[in-house]
């Protein structure tokens, strides 16, 4: 038995395999409530034997809380009805759920013709470095946001999630207060460095562990910022450590760690080009287990595919099992392959992975 279909146990909680659905908006919730559709969406990739479905990023009850109006609500009893339908179905196909908890912050529309009807809220009332947009976050804002993260997480858990992920990855709003070009606040949520400006992120584990029990609780990270493909929030490995430690001091079991391509090194000019990469770093540093992503078994990373390239399935992982083998990460997070193949573990494990279809950004027009 490869380590890619060996179980996993994350406080308590044990995946029969490694294979993690990576969290994927889809904006089929026109009034923010989860759909049969999208319950029977999340069955077949269950049924697809994948170990733990992370589901697309879900709101928090905050006003503006969205940047596209498809994206579902995760409060209010009709949007929770939705979730508690999707949690059931999944479990009864076999399957394990985590909702990935959501604040867009001052991420612009995602469709300028849809516009949002209120000001959006984010650190300082900046989109990127340079271009105002929406409005700086009041004390109260930033608490009463904290407050609206926990409770959100603790419906998921009255709900019968089984994990729950926060999602602090790629420049929506934890994201913007870890970085100084969207943080410039000069209360105790910004500061002039990385362990500062982590206050907001570490507020909201550490508030949120408190509140969930023992139910396994996941923060995803990100380098990168689709505000700046370019951007690193960690330039070296203490770097590194200083902000992830913290996140982990706060009581985060596991950190999902974004990158494009998994095979890609972290720091290669340290340890190469075959040298751990993002989630593997982090893992050695914290000692937490760690998810690592990126363009599995496909030709195009992400960025790619939405700027429109082909991408088509490879049929092989790379050197995917003997980064899992000598535990350089602990879990693999599959996107757009997952889209394109709702069964891709089942197919992989009988060794079917040659006849995989590859994706195209056409297919997020319906939700299969
Ligand atoms: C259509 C689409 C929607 C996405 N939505 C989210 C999201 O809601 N939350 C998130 O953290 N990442 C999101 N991502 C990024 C994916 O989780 C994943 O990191 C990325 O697609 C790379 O994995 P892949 O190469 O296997 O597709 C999205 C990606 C795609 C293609």
């Amino acid at each position: 038995m490869s380590t890619l279909f060996s179980p996993f146990t994350i406080r308590g909680l044990t995946l029969p395999n490694r294979i993690v659905m990576a969290p994927m908006t889809r904006n089929f919730s026109d009034n923010g409530v989860p759909t049969a559709e999208m319950a029977e969406y999340y069955r077949k990739r269950a049924e697809g034997e994948v170990g733990l479905i992370l589901s697309e990023g879900t709101v928090i009850d905050r006003p503006e809380a969205r940047n596209d109006p498809g994206i579902p609500y995760f409060h209010g009893e009709a949007a929770l009805a939705g979730w508690k339908n999707v949690v059931d179905t999944v479990h009864a196909a076999g399957g394990l759920f985590a909702p990935q908890i959501w604040h867009t912050g001052l991420v612009r529309n995602q469709f300028p013709d849809k516009p949002r009807p209120g000001t959006p809220e984010g650190p300082s009332g900046l989109f990127k470095p340079g271009e105002p947009y929406g409005q700086a976050m009041t004390r109260n804002d930033v608490i009463d946001t904290i407050d609206a993260y926990v409770d959100a997480c603790r419906a998921a858990v009255e709900i019968g999630c089984d994990a729950i992920e926060l999602h602090g990855a790629h420049g929506y709003l934890i994201d913007q207060f870890f970085w100084d070009g969207t943080n410039q606040r000069d209360d105790e949520w910004g500061g002039a460095t990385l362990a500062d400006r982590n206050r907001f992120a570490t507020d909201v584990v550490s508030a949120v562990r408190k509140a969930i029990g023992d139910t396994p609780l996941f923060l995803r990270i990100s380098q990168w910022s689709q505000q700046d493909y370019t951007r690193r929030l960690a330039t070296t490995p203490d770097e590194l450590a200083a902000w992830t430690q913290p996140l982990v001091d706060a009581g985060a079991d596991m950190l999902h760690c974004s990158q494009r391509r998994f095979w890609e090194p972290e720091f290669p000019a340290l340890d190469g080009d075959k040298g751990l990469n993002f989630a593997g770093w982090v893992k050695k540093l914290t000692g937490v287990p760690t998810i690592s992503v990126g363009s599995v078994s496909l030709s195009q990373d992400f960025f790619g595919a939405f700027a429109g390239q082909e991408t088509d399935a490879t049929s092989d992982l790379g050197d995917l099992e003997e980064r899992l083998d000598r535990g350089e990460f602990d879990l693999i997070a599959v996107g757009r392959a997952l889209i394109a193949n709702p069964d891709w573990a089942k197919r992989v494990r009988e060794g079917e992975i040659a006849k995989l279809d590859g994706y195209k950004t056409d297919m997020l027009g319906e939700l299969v």
